[in-house]
């Protein structure tokens, strides 16, 4: 049975996972504004992952015999000046994450929840994962500056993601 403390903090995640999911689809609507549709897709696939990370807490709580309970989600920002904010913006919001991650598993550490604190392991290199994408793109467009030839090419590859399930061709 799953702890209350532990139970209330996941219950918030699956919301904080879930407008992850939210702000990323208004990211890839932006890039579609904008004429982007590679850019577009890697928030696309984005939010899609974020959409499992929500439910691989949601089947957990299930798991431990807790109760799922849903909040509230924000409503995402809509207007961005450029794509290098776009994916800036991406990276804070990471690091914000990653905080929240850490914080549930000290939680879990004060409650002596070992099964959490393996399930949220998971969570731990998955956030070092998603700071390196966000980051590495951020790089890549800080590089390219207003060389739109540069841009089409780096639209082209972002273009090139998919997750697990979808197929590439
Ligand atoms: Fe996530
Ligand atoms: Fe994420």
């Amino acid at each position: 049975m799953l702890g209350k403390a532990v139970e209330d903090a996941m219950n918030e995640q699956i919301k904080n996972e879930f407008f992850s999911a939210y702000q990323y689809l208004s990211m890839a609507a932006y890039c579609e504004s904008e004429n982007l549709p590679g850019f577009a897709q890697w928030m696309r696939t984005q939010s899609q992952e974020e959409t499992e990370h929500a439910m691989k807490f949601y089947d957990f709580i299930l798991d431990r015999n807790g109760r799922v309970v849903l909040h509230g989600i924000e409503e995402p920002v809509v207007e961005f000046g450029s794509p290098l904010e776009v994916f800036e913006r991406a990276l804070e919001h990471e690091k914000k994450v990653t905080a929240m991650i850490n914080e549930l598993y000290a939680l879990a550490v004060r409650e002596n929840d070992y099964a959490s604190q393996t399930f949220l392991q998971w969570f731990v290199t998955e956030q070092v994962e998603e700071e390196k994408n966000a980051g590495d793109v951020v790089d890549t467009l800080k590089m390219i500056g207003d060389k739109s030839e540069a841009l089409f090419l780096l639209d082209r590859e972002l273009g090139q993601r998919r997750t697990e399930e979808q197929p590439t061709a």
